[in-house]
């Protein structure tokens, strides 16, 4: 028997690091996926090579559990360390088909909740935002208001408790940089945490960052771009101030503001990608391309973790 899922990657409009401490964030799937083909073999191999604990800790640990050897085939359009969830998209798609092979079709509230599960003790500290969103696909929002749009699950670790909601999503167009520099969400986490547990200036930016995501919340209800826009590249600022933007994503931000409503890095930062909302998408590519990031327009409206 042959199992395969896949699952897409992600954006984060608004409220990166912040989210870990439980403000509110926003996250869109995106027409880039990761995909898993599984079956049952006498030894565990990763596309064609056996299988390397040290090389891939997140297949190790989602494989602890598993009563046989597996034979894993993956194909990624997510680079590593970009930014765009491709770790969980890694996960929600592995369990999706790891579970279907043993037998068991899980819901998404279950995978939503392994798959981070998986983040958290891997990457040793994260929110569930970027597995939720990868699980659930369209657009989601963290911690948000009760009127945002309906309750999909509540995840909670260590005495914190995210609520996972849906969200409408209005027609808009968003432009990726890849900057090409791979960064580690893990580190970046870490020294957001030890900045904000040493000083209450820190603390401050993440509770900035906190109620400009209740404000991008309510400018995406009314579709109010032009706010959004603005919303945005304030939040890349107290990034900034965090220490988790780079001299190439600010060169990329600042060379896509003038044909955008707004540019931010997206994801955890210190390299990875940015992305610019825009209504003309192909000036901002040109621009983020002569300053030496990889341009693509993105797609939303992606459906989430699924058998295929
Ligand atoms: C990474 O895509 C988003 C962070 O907020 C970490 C997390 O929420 O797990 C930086």
């Amino acid at each position: 028997m042959t199992v395969t899922a896949s699952a897409p990657g992600k954006l984060i409009i608004l409220g990166e690091h912040a989210v870990v401490y439980g403000k509110p964030a926003i996250a869109l799937a995106i027409d880039r996926r990761i995909r898993c083909t599984l079956s049952k073999a006498s030894e565990t191999t990763v596309n064609g090579k056996a299988f390397d604990e040290d090389k891939h800790p997140y297949l190790k640990y989602m494989l602890r559990s598993s009563e046989h050897p597996v034979r894993i085939e993956t194909e990624s359009g997510i680079p590593p360390g970009s930014g765009l969830g491709s770790s969980a998209a890694l996960s929600t798609s592995f369990l999706r088909a790891l579970n279907k092979l043993n037998g068991t079709d899980i819901d998404d509230g279950t995978l939503a909740k392994d798959a981070f599960d998986v983040e958290y003790t891997v990457q040793g500290g994260a929110s569930p935002l970027d597995t939720s969103a990868s699980t659930h696909g369209y657009g989601v929002a963290l911690n948000a208001p009760e009127d945002a749009g309906r309750h999909l699950w509540d995840i909670s670790i260590n005495g914190r408790t995210w609520s996972v909601r849906d969200i409408a999503i209005p027609e808009m167009t968003l432009v990726v940089g890849y900057t090409g520099l791979h960064a580690a969400t893990g580190p970046l986490v870490e020294k957001v945490r030890r900045y904000k547990d040493r000083n209450t200036f820190a603390a401050d930016i993440v509770d900035e960052i906190g109620r400009t995501t209740t404000d991008g919340l309510d400018a995406l209800r009314k579709g109010d771009l032009v706010k959004l826009g603005k919303l945005m590249t304030h939040d890349h600022k107290l990034l900034s101030i965090l220490g988790v933007s780079c001299n190439e994503l600010n060169k990329l931000v600042d060379a896509s503001l003038r044909h955008s409503y707004g540019a931010k890095l997206t994801g955890a930062g210190g390299g990875g990608s940015m992305m610019a909302l825009t209504d003309e998408p192909e000036k901002v590519c040109e621009a983020i391309a002569l300053h030496g990031g990889k341009p693509f327009v993105v797609r939303t409206g992606e459906h989430g973790a699924r058998l295929e």
